[in-house]
């Protein structure tokens, strides 16, 4: 029996919410439904952060709080989880630690970005590790702008709120949140609306293969950071929605000795660990992936589902040799990756077709891996170029090579003619290595937009190919990054 409500905890109780349009947002619902404006919204595109709610789900026997973007997730992926907004922090007449010190601090001016920056601290104050670093706190206000007070004193505030451990109210009631949360996890599919217009979140893969089936024009909705722009830049009208977060089974990590799968609707948050493993480039990389807001939302499955030529993971899984399983109402099947991406925003995939998961191989002790960003910022802005680069020696000879790029192409795409090039050259003789950098030009006919221009990307593209030797020959990092610095690798001393 399916649901026709969603479900969630608010203010210490459960609520229900039933027969809203599937687009709507979980900003719009708070500032229209509940008035609750302190939650603000500016860009309604993720970037900005005025929008930051804490959202709080129950993982090993507690209450864990993770920021969201409320412009770009949908209400109904709320369902099963607890909300917490600005408005909830002070709590008889006194105000939470981290607004305390955001006041004593003098971290706001205008004020227009400071319950977003609040909520983000918010959550920090629940999850982080002390001694908190000012690295840390960088990152995690890596996607709450503010053009005034500047960000010295909103760090320091943060600095002194997460000195102690976590002894607020939302700490004190964890237990009883995340009783009443397992109480709302019932189980059943959920589907609000009817056969022309609805939100449905099934339960299992079964049910969504079913529904997929039967809708194969719905939208799939996995954490909404791409599609949540579709609604608020594109005034889509996404009249069927079906969400992916309640299917227990996509959400699942598998780590074994020689590979490593993620379900598609692992977030990137959760990815972080098990990619940083395989490689530090990767933990990097996903580190400079959006925000914390975005990574918290936003799903490995997603990012390639989606197809974008720019987009982070795929040029990376490419180069590792990754495989995608897909499915379609009972029938399953795995793809090498890159043949998932067949031209600019069109993938191999049928209608009502899904991604399963993706198996990713890890690094072997011959192997040099390199992953490199370049985008104008560091932190939450989308690749000009990525270059990601798979090595295999033999002593200081490279007798195979896979590289994909994003932003060189429609679609991302791997380097034949650069990896042909580099087979049989040696590290220790750069005079040999002018093949490969010419060939580079042969693979790619890049794009040209607001980003970067085609000849940027392109010899941008040909500098990454000689960086990534050059790390590869030296192993060292530090004449060639300025972040990202990492061990020497011992396969190339
Ligand atoms: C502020 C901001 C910063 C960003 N920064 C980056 C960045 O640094 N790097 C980067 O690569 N991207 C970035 N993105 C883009 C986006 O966050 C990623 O592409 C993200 O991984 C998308 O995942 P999602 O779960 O939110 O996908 P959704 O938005 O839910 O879905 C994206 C697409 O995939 C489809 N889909 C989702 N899941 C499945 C599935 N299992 N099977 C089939 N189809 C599916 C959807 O129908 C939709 O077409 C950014 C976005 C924002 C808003
Ligand atoms: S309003 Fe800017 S991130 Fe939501
Ligand atoms: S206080 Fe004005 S934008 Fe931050």
């Amino acid at each position: 029996m399916a649901r026709d409500a969603i479900r969630f905890w608010r203010n210490g109780q459960p609520i229900e919410v039933s027969g809203f349009h599937p687009r709507t947002t979980l900003l719009d619902y708070l500032r229209l439904q509940e008035r609750r404006v302190g939650t603000k919204e500016g860009c309604a595109e993720g970037d900005c952060g005025a929008c930051t709610v804490a959202i709080g789900r129950v993982r090993d026997g507690r209450v864990h709080y993770e920021p969201v973007n409320a412009c770009i997730l949908l209400l109904g992926q709320v369902d099963g989880t607890e909300v917490v907004t600005v408005e909830d922090l002070a709590q008889g007449g006194e105000l939470h630690p981290v607004q305390s010190a955001m006041v004593a601090h003098h971290g706001s001016q205008c004020g227009f970005c400071t319950p977003g920056i609040v909520m983000s601290l918010f959550t920090l104050y629940q999850e982080a590790e002390r001694p908190l670093s000012r690295e840390h706190i960088n990152d995690a206000l890596a996607g709450n702008l503010c053009r005034c007070t500047g960000y010295r004193p909103i760090v320091d505030a943060a600095l002194e709120a997460c000195s102690g451990a976590p002894q607020d109210a939302f700490a004190k009631a964890s237990e009883t949140t995340a009783r009443g949360l397992a109480g709302m996890a019932d189980g059943h599919d959920l589907f609000i609306g009817n056969e022309t217009r609805f939100f449905a979140a099934p339960a299992s893969e079964a049910s969504l293969a079913a529904l997929y089936a039967q809708h194969s024009d719905a939208t799939l909705v996995a954490g909404c950071t791409d599609v949540g722009l579709w609604v608020t830049k594109g005034m889509a009208e996404l009249d069927k929605v079906i969400w992916l977060g309640r299917v227990a089974s996509l959400d699942r990590i598998e780590n074994e000795a020689d590979t490593l799968t993620i379900g598609a609707m692992v977030t990137h948050a959760q990815a972080f660990a098990g990619l940083q493993n395989i490689d530090p480039d990767l933990g990097e990389l996903m580190r400079r992936f959006g925000s914390a807001q975005v990574r918290a939302s936003g799903t490995v499955g997603g990012n390639i589902a989606n197809g974008s030529p720019i987009g982070d993971l795929a040029p990376a899984l490419i180069a590792l040799g990754s495989t995608l399983e897909l499915r379609q109402g009972e029938t399953t099947r795995a793809i090498p990756l890159e043949n998932f991406f067949i031209a600019y925003r069109k993938q191999d995939r049928l209608p009502g077709e899904f991604v399963r998961r993706v198996t990713v191989p890890k690094i072997k002790g011959n192997e040099v891996f390199r992953a490199y960003k370049v985008s104008k910022r560091f932190d939450e802005d989308i690749s000009a170029v990525l270059g990601v680069f798979k090595l295999t020696l033999d002593g200081r000879r490279i007798t195979q090579a896979r590289i994909a790029f994003g932003g060189m192409a429609g679609i991302p795409k791997r380097a034949v003619e650069t990896e042909a090039a580099l087979a049989g050259i040696f590290l220790d003789e750069p005079s040999s290595w002018g093949d490969a950098l010419a060939a580079i030009a042969r693979d790619y006919q890049p794009l040209d937009d607001h980003r970067a221009s085609a000849a940027y990307r392109a010899t941008v593209a040909r500098n990454l190919v000689f960086k990534a030797l050059s790390e590869a020959a030296s192993g060292a990092t530090r004449a060639t990054r300025i972040i990202g610095l990492r061990e020497p690798l011992e396969a190339a001393e």
